[in-house]
C-alpha cells in the first residue's frame, strides 16, 4: 500500500515524502509543479496535476487504483496571505476546489486515511497568547478561511462516511510558523516569511526590517512559535501512525509547534550569531493583521501522538543559515 502526498514536490511536503521513503513506504508524489520542484522529490512515482481542474478527481481516482493508495497527505494548496486577499477566489478556487476533489476521489476509493495540512491562521487574532485548539476560529484573510473551511469539509467527510459504514479516519494539523531545513536541497525557495527574508536581506547587504517594536511583548516585537520543518514533517507520519493503530481518533485536529514563541529580535539574533555577522535591523511599522504573540498549545498533540518538537530556534535557525549558504565555514 502508498501513500499519496499532494504537494510532495513542495517545501513541507518534500521533508514528509523523505520521511516516508526512509522508513521504507511506498510514495506517489502529485504536484502541479506552480510552486513545487521536481528535484526534490527525483526517482519517485509521480504525477504532474492540479487538483482544482475539472478532470482532477478523475485522475486522482486512475492514480489511486494504480498505486495502491490507502492514505492521503494533502499539502497542494496556496499558502500566502497577502496574495489571498488580492486575490481569494484564486483561494477559493485552489483551496476548497482541490481539497473537493481530494475528498471525491477518497470516497470513491475507500482511502482510510488522510492528513490535512491546516494552519495557525485559522484562528486569527486571539486574544490569548498560547492557543489550544478548541479556541473560537475566527480567521482573518482568505487563506486562513480556506484552512478553516478545508477542516469542516473532512470532518463532514467523516461524518458522512460514518453513515455509509466506510472507514475514513483524518487529522488536520494547524502548523504555526514552519522554518529550516531538515535537509538542504528541500530547503525553502520562496521568501515569503521572517527568517528566509532577512537572510535574503543580509545577503544582499541590506539591513532586516522589524514590523513594529512597540508591542506588549518583552522587548517590543512580535513572538511567534517557530517548528522546525523536520520536526512538523514528522508530525504527519505520527498522523498516519495514529490513524492506524487507533480505532476512531479520540481528537482530530493538533496544533503543530515548540509551545515556545521567539520574538522577531530574537530570531534576527539568532541569525547573526549563526551567520557570525553584525545585523542592525531597521525598526519598521507594524504590519496590518500581526497578533502581538502566537504560541502553540502543545498539550494535545503531546499527549495522543506522543510527538513533540525536537529542535528549537537555534538549531531552526542554523539549518537554514546552512542551506542558504551562508553559515561562517560556507563563507
Ligand atoms: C513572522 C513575524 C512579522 C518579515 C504567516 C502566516 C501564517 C502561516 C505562517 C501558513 C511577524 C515579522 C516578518 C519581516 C518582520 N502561514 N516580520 N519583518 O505572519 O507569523 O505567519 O506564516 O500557514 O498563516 O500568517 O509569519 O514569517 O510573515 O512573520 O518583522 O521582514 O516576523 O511581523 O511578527 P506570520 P511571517
Amino acid at each position: 500500500m502508498a501513500v499519496l502526498v499532494t504537494g510532495g514536490a513542495g517545501y513541507i511536503g518534500s521533508h514528509v515524502v523523505r520521511l516516508l521513503v526512509e522508513r521504507g513506504d511506498d510514495v506517489l508524489v502529485v504536484d502541479d509543479f506552480s510552486t513545487g520542484i521536481e528535484n526534490r522529490v527525483e526517482g519517485l512515482p509521480l504525477v504532474s496535476l492540479d487538483l482544482a481542474a475539472p478532470d482532477a478527481e478523475d485522475r486522482l481516482v486512475a492514480a489511486i487504483e494504480e498505486h495502491s493508495v490507502d492514505s492521503i497527505i494533502h499539502f497542494a494548496a496556496k499558502k500566502q496571505v497577502g496574495e489571498s486577499v488580492e486575490r481569494p477566489l484564486l483561494y477559493y478556487r485552489q483551496n476548497i476546489g482541490g481539497l473537493t476533489n481530494v475528498l471525491g476521489a477518497a470516497e470513491r476509493t475507500g482511502i482510510e486515511s488522510l492528513v490535512f495540512s491546516s494552519s495557525a491562521a485559522t484562528y486569527g487574532m486571539p486574544d490569548v497568547e498560547m492557543v489550544a485548539e478548541d479556541l473560537d476560529c475566527r480567521p482573518i484573510n482568505p487563506y486562513g478561511e480556506t484552512k478553516l473551511i478545508g477542516e469542516w469539509m473532512i470532518d463532514n467527510a467523516i461524518t458522512a462516511a460514518k453513515m455509509r459504514g466506510d472507514t475514513f479516519k483524518a487529522v488536520k494539523l494547524r502548523y504555526f510558523n514552519v522554518a529550516g531545513a531538515g535537509w538542504p536541497e528541500l530547503a525553502d525557495t520562496a521568501v515569503m516569511n521572517l527568517i528566509p527574508i532577512v537572510l535574503e536581506r543580509v545577503a544582499a547587504g541590506k539591513a532586516p526590517i522589524v514590523f513594529g517594536n512597540d508591542y506588549d511583548t518583552p522587548d517590543g516585537t512580535c513572538i511567534r512559535d517557530y517548528v522546525h520543518v523536520k520536526d512538523l514533517a514528522e508530525a504527519h507520519i505520527a498522523s498516519l501512525d495514529y490513524m492506524k493503530s487507533d480505532d476512531e481518533p479520540a481528537e482530530t485536529v493538533f496544533n503543530v509547534g515548540t509551545g515556545k514563541g521567539a520574538s522577531v529580535k530574537e530570531v534576527i539574533d539568532a541569525i547573526a550569531e549563526a551567520t557570525d555577522r553584525e545585523i542592525v535591523p531597521e525598526m519598521g511599522e507594524r504590519r496590518a493583521g500581526d497578533p502581538p504573540a502566537l504560541v502553540a498549545d502543545v498539550s494535545r498533540i503531546s499527549a495522543q501522538l506522543s510527538w513533540k518538537a525536537e529542535f528549537g530556534l537555534e538549531e531552526i535557525v542554523r539549518s537554514a543559515v546552512d542551506a542558504a549558504g551562508m553559515s561562517p565555514t560556507s563563507k
